[in-house]
């Protein structure tokens, strides 16, 4: 499939069934998190594999908004990790010039390279924010660590819910040499 249409492809799934992701599905998953491309390589990360029903089932309730109708069959939840972003890393962190926390869109690539490995191997996805205190309380997180977002996997759901995908029109999007420039 060219990349494109992978990109299309993969959507945001509400309704999953039971059956999980094969072991070594699940290594390629993580492989493409690794991947990612981060702030200064610090690679900020580090993922936590659920399978465990009760857990996800908390987890799902600590979304900042969702409309999930079951839950997915496991999760790989993105820590974002401290002290991996102290010392040369600091600017990844506090996002010193650009105000932009530069660490937390790296756990967000690693997070999009997942799903798109996902979507390349046929299986299903989702993205949760989870609220901070409760999630990183289930998953024993440290205190000074974030969890800024749990990539959901499984297998759709036979006629499963779907939401209607629309994306803004490439004209309203783009401009160019300037912003706002035809
Ligand atoms: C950073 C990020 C966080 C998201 N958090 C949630 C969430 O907490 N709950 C939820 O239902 N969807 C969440 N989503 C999924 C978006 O709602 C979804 O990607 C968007 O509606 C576009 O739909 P699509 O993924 O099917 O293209 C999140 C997506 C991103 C990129």
């Amino acid at each position: 499939m060219k990349f494109l249409d992978l990109a299309k492809k993969r959507r945001t799934t509400y309704e999953f069934g039971n059956k999980v992701p094969s072991e070594t599905k699940i290594k390629r998953l993580l492989e493409a998190g690794r991947w990612a491309p981060s702030c200064t390589n610090n690679q900020p990360w580090e993922f936590v594999v659920i399978k465990n029903k009760s857990t996800i089932s908390k987890l799902v309730r600590t979304a900042n908004y969702g409309d999930f109708h079951s839950d997915p069959s496991m999760m790989i939840a993105i820590v974002l990790v401290e002290k991996r972003c102290l010392g040369k890393n600091l600017s990844c962190f506090r996002g010193v010039d650009s105000k932009v926390h530069d660490s937390y869109m790296s756990c967000g690539m690693a997070a999009l390279q997942m799903v798109l490995e996902a979507a390349d191997m046929g299986i299903d996805s989702c993205f949760l924010t989870p609220e901070q205190v409760s999630a990183k309380k289930i998953l024993k997180i440290k205190k000074e660590d974030a969890l800024p977002i749990i990539v959901g996997i499984g297998y759709k759901k036979k006629g499963s819910f779907q939401k209607k995908r629309e994306r803004i029109n490439l004209k309203k999007l783009v401009s160019y040499e300037f912003s706002g420039g035809k």
